[in-house]
């Protein structure tokens, strides 16, 4: 098994010797960023931003710009396929959306008829009516809304932002793991726990766990609430309200922050990354980054580049690129990082009646999220376009809602009938979709090697587009604050103390 503290030593001696061979000031790397997602964009964009109008940032897309942020079309309208909901507290989205004038463009998403349904029937149901919701959310839950929302204020949501602090200050971490210390040692606490022991901790009961806690995790990860208790918490908040997204889908801020950084998108598929020998021995690394073209004759489609830094933007082992990482002195994909498979399923039709026992259609809530983890769908959610009220949707308007269906493995045809009686159209995406969050799994290190980054560690905390963006920065300053010598803007684990201080305040 290898080990990580042996792996920071390492790190800890090549940092060292970087010391002493820091780059002039006037050098400038030429970057390589492989993954156009909106890790990579961001990425991009940051690495401008620090580096300057000069430096060559060359962006490597196998797939499609935006990744996991894309749209699907049915009956010529366009639904969110993968990320669709950015949460009220995510700063970079909101900025990144203001910047390019897009929050006018807002969606908001409020939850109106949620529905919670297990392996004997619907266990819980809100009403179309607000107070009456309330009423029976509290008859049913009690104290335990109060106890969340105050245990989310206080020991998550007002931890993980210092990271905006760290990052305001140009400050980097080269492991996952400090980076959460440097929020706090309970939120890196809560990826060695379970949700549920964590959330009994907080002093929530067993119904809340076996139900809200278990609806949450199983829409937007897939998972139970055995999965860890840092992704469970960032599930939970997303379940709150005021959620919005991006008028036209969320893949334009992926778009526009590719535009902005100017950098040079390669349509090709990164087959390797090699390590270059330093012939003269001046300690200077460089790296072959090589590669397959998209639109290329098939006898002709590989090339290579060299880099002096290269950022991965890709899940490196959640992904069907795979990439080779070659002559490097370690293997150099050692941590585990398994991705869990999620079928987006899209169906234009009716809900079966006879399975949700319902004398009329809107019976049917419009989230229904299922809390027995061996009902094999995750949840089914009625859609609305990313162009509401535009032309063409209304034209276009049928009878039957376009409904979303999570599941974690293809259905039979049978299962599709159980949840549906009619249908017009049916599409499958199968996502690779996040990492499955054992709990006291390694958390992967932001930097694999000198000047070789590693922006996917951070979806072993937790994907959402925040966090992914989150991660961006952080390689981005890592990198830049390695090029440049600036040695105390990395792994500093505390703020000054007058600005913690102010910040308890
Ligand atoms: C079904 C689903 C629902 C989700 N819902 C939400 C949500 O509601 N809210 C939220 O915040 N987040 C959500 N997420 C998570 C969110 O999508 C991700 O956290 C985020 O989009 C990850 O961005 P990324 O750039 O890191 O990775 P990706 O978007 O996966 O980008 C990686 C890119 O790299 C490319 N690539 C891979 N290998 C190579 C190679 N060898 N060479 C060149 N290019 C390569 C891929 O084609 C891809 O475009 C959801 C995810 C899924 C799957
Ligand atoms: C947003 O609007 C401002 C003011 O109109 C303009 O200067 C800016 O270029 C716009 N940005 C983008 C990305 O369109
Ligand atoms: C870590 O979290 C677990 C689960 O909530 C808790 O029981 C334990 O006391 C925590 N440990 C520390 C050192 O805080
Ligand atoms: C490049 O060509 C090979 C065959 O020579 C093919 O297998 C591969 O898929 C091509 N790569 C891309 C990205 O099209
Ligand atoms: C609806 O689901 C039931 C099982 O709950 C199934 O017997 C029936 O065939 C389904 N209806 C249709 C039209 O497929
Ligand atoms: C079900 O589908 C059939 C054929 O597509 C259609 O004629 C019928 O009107 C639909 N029924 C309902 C209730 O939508």
């Amino acid at each position: 098994m290898w080990s990580w503290s042996l792996w920071s030593l390492l790190l800890a001696l090549l940092f060292l010797h970087k010391v002493y061979s820091t780059q002039d000031d006037d050098t400038l790397p030429r970057i390589a960023v492989i993954g156009a997602g909106l890790g990579g964009a961001s990425s991009a964009y940051f690495l401008r931003q620090l580096f300057g109008k000069e430096v060559q940032i060359d962006v490597f897309e196998a797939n499609r710009v935006g990744g996991r942020a894309a749209v699907i079309n049915i009956d010529g309208q366009d639904y969110e396929a993968g990320a669709s909901i950015i949460h009220k507290k995510n700063r970079y989205m909101a900025e990144f959306a203001s910047q390019f004038n897009k929050s006018d463009d807002r969606l908001s998403h409020s939850a109106s008829f949620i529905g919670l349904y297990g392996n004997s029937g619907m266990v819980f149901q809100t009403s179309d009516w607000q107070a009456v919701s309330l009423a029976k959310l509290l008859w049913r839950y009690g104290f335990d809304l109060y106890t969340l929302r105050e245990w989310t204020k206080h020991s998550l949501i007002s931890k993980f932002e210092r990271i905006y602090e760290f990052q305001d200050r140009g400050m980097a971490f080269t492991t996952l793991e400090d980076m959460l210390r440097a929020m706090s040692d309970s939120i890196l606490n809560m990826t060695r726990h379970s949700l549920q022991d964590v959330l009994r901790d907080a002093g929530l009961s067993q119904r809340f766990i076996d139900e809200l806690a278990m609806a949450a995790l199983r829409n937007n990860y897939g998972q139970t609430t055995s999965a860890h208790g840092f992704v469970g918490a960032v599930s939970l908040i997303g379940a709150e309200s005021d959620l919005w997204s991006v008028r036209g889908g969320n893949k334009q801020i992926v778009e526009l922050l590719l535009k902005e950084s100017k950098a040079s998108l390669i349509e090709a598929k990164v087959t390797s990354v090699i390590l270059m020998k330093d012939e003269l021995g001046t300690g200077s690394i460089a790296y072959e980054v090589e590669y397959e073209k998209t639109h290329a004759d098939p006898n002709n489609n590989i090339s290579s580049r060299e880099y002096d830094i290269v950022v991965v933007a890709t899940p490196v082992s959640g992904t069907k690129h795979r990439i080779s990482f070659i002559d490097f002195p370690n293997p150099m994909t050692p941590f585990v990082q398994d991705y869990h498979t999620t079928i987006a399923m899209f169906v234009q039709g009716r809900i079966n009646s006879t399975t949700f026992k319902l004398s009329h259609q809107d019976e049917f809530p419009t989230d229904l999220f299922t809390v027995s983890p061996d009902l094999f769908f995750n949840s089914i959610g009625k859609l609305s376009s990313v162009n509401p009220g535009s032309r063409s949707e209304a034209t276009g308007q049928k009878e039957s809602a376009v409904w979303k269906t999570f599941l974690n493995k293809v259905p039979t045809e049978e299962q599709i009938n159980q949840l549906f009686e009619n249908r017009s159209d049916l599409r499958l995406v199968d996502w690779l979709a996040y990492p499955e969050y054992r709990p006291g799994n390694d958390l992967p290190p932001f930097m694999l090697y000198d000047r070789l980054y590693y922006v996917n560690a951070i979806e072993s905390a937790a994907a959402a587009m925040e966090i992914s963006v989150i991660g961006a920065k952080n390689v981005a300053l890592l990198a830049f604050n390695q090029w440049h010598g600036h040695f105390d803007k990395i792994d500093e684990l505390h703020l000054e103390i007058g600005e913690e201080v102010h910040a308890e305040l």
